[in-house]
Formats: C-alpha cells, structure tokens, sequence
C-alpha cells in the first residue's frame, strides 16, 4: 500500500472503489447533459454564460485579452458535463477521485484536460478558478465534513468567482448495496437545502439562484429531491 493509499480516509475509498466499478455502466445509464430536464440544463447554461465572462481571477493583462479564468467540474464521473461546458464556451477541466471515472473521461473527450484528485484538498493555488461545477458530486461526502469541502471551494476561486452546486436533497443516509447494476460500498448522505445554502454562507459563498426539482419517485419521501444553487465568492 502507497503511503497515499494508507492516508485515504475511508469515505473517499470507498467512493472511489465504488466509482471504478460502475465507471463504464454509470455511463451507459445515465442520461447525458442534453437529455437532462431543461430546468438543470438552464441552470448549466446560466453558470457557462456568468463563468465566460473575464472575471477578477482572470489574469494580467486587460481588454479584449483577459481570457475567463478556468473552471473545475469537481467530480467529473465520465466527463460529459465537462464536455458540455466545453462545447458552451467555457475554460473547463475535470477532477475525479475515480481513476476508472478520468480514464473514460479522457478517452471521450481527449481535446480535454482531466486529473484525478480529491475535491476536497485540490491541487490548486488560492484563487485560481473562476468557476467550480459540482454537479451531482458531495453527497457521499460525509455532512461534518461539508463545511471544509466548501472551504476548499472558496478558497480556490477567485473573488467574484462562481460556483453551481447541483444535487440531491433530504434529510437521511443511503447505503445501497449495489448501483448501476454493481456492488458499492458508498454513503449517499442527503442533507436539507436550508442547510447546504448556510453551509455555504458560511463558507463565504452568496447564494444568488436557487432551483429546486422535486422527484416523484418516492411518494412517501416528499422531503426528498434536486437542487441546484448557484453562488458567487
Ligand atoms: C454521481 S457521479 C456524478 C458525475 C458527474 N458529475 C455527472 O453528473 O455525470 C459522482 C462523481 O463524483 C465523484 N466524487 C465524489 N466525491 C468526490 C471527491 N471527494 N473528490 C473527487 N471526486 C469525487 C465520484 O467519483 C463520481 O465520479
């Protein structure tokens, strides 16, 4: 075992085991960007027109030449909402914990940049992003750990930089036993709206857009659905 391995919190391990295995099914069985419900899909264009713009973090030089800062997509999986922001204009990367996840990503999209690494302790200066997409990708973090997460978040933006968070909300822990057709040994951990929005509040985030999806596909969890938040540093 590498002295990385050895340091891996068990959390993360375990989303990444769980992601090398359902990598190549994931992909075959989740809908792509395009077939996504327009409600996300304007929320995903929103963020590409508010993170093309040159901001603050966008480096020297001035006029027609500042070029927008870079953007993460923060748990990229295959890489198709990268790709996505790609194909919008924008300065896209991705970052995956998963290796199966970023092998897939790169042989899909191999005009784009992919690393593996952990959201949560990025290997990126202070304020170097304009913008971080996280779409679909905290919720196995475990909940006393979100405050530092959205740390790291902010502080790699640069000031005025954006961030959309999208995800599922609720208020329980899911620990399927199999996804996409796979053993997993994840924690899905939902927590409420109320509480990611002043998470990230104190985390130094203004919130400026909130969209919230409801999903029928438990009646009896009324609580439960799809967020999508868009903030500013
Ligand atoms: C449900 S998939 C979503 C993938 C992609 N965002 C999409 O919407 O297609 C969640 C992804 O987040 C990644 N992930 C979860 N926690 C992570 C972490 N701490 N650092 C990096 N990647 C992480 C997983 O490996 C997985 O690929």
């Amino acid at each position: 075992m590498t002295e990385a391995a050895a340091a891996e919190p068990d959390h993360l391990a375990a989303i990444r085991t769980s992601y090398d295995t359902v990598a190549a099914d994931y992909v075959r069985t989740v809908v792509p960007p395009t077939g996504m419900d327009s409600l996300s899909q304007a929320m995903l264009a929103a963020f590409a027109d508010l993170v093309r713009e040159p901001g603050p973090g966008s480096g020297s030089g001035s006029g027609s030449g500042r070029r927008p800062a870079p953007v993460a997509d923060l748990g990229c999986g295959p890489g198709r909402i990268t790709a996505h922001l790609a194909a919008l204009g924008v300065p896209a990367f991705g970052v995956d914990v998963s290796g199966e996840m970023v092998e897939l990503a790169r042989r899909a999209y191999p005009q784009l940049r992919f690393q593996r690494g952990d959201m949560g302790a990025l290997d990126l200066p202070d304020g170097a992003l304009g913008g971080i997409l996280a779409w679909y990708s905290v919720h196995h973090t475990p909940p006393r750990l979100l405050p530092a997460l959205f740390g790291e978040f902010h502080r790699v933006l640069a000031p005025g930089g954006h961030l959309l968070l999208g995800g599922h909300v609720g208020d329980e822990h899911l620990r399927p036993t199999t996804a996409y057709g796979h053993p997993v040994s994840y924690t899905s951990h939902l927590v409420p709206a109320d509480h990611l929005i002043d998470l990230l509040g104190r985390a130094g985030f203004t919130v400026t857009a909130r969209l919230e999806l409801p999903r029928p596909v438990r009646p009896d969890r009324p609580d439960r659905g799809c967020i999508s938040l868009l903030a500013h540093t």
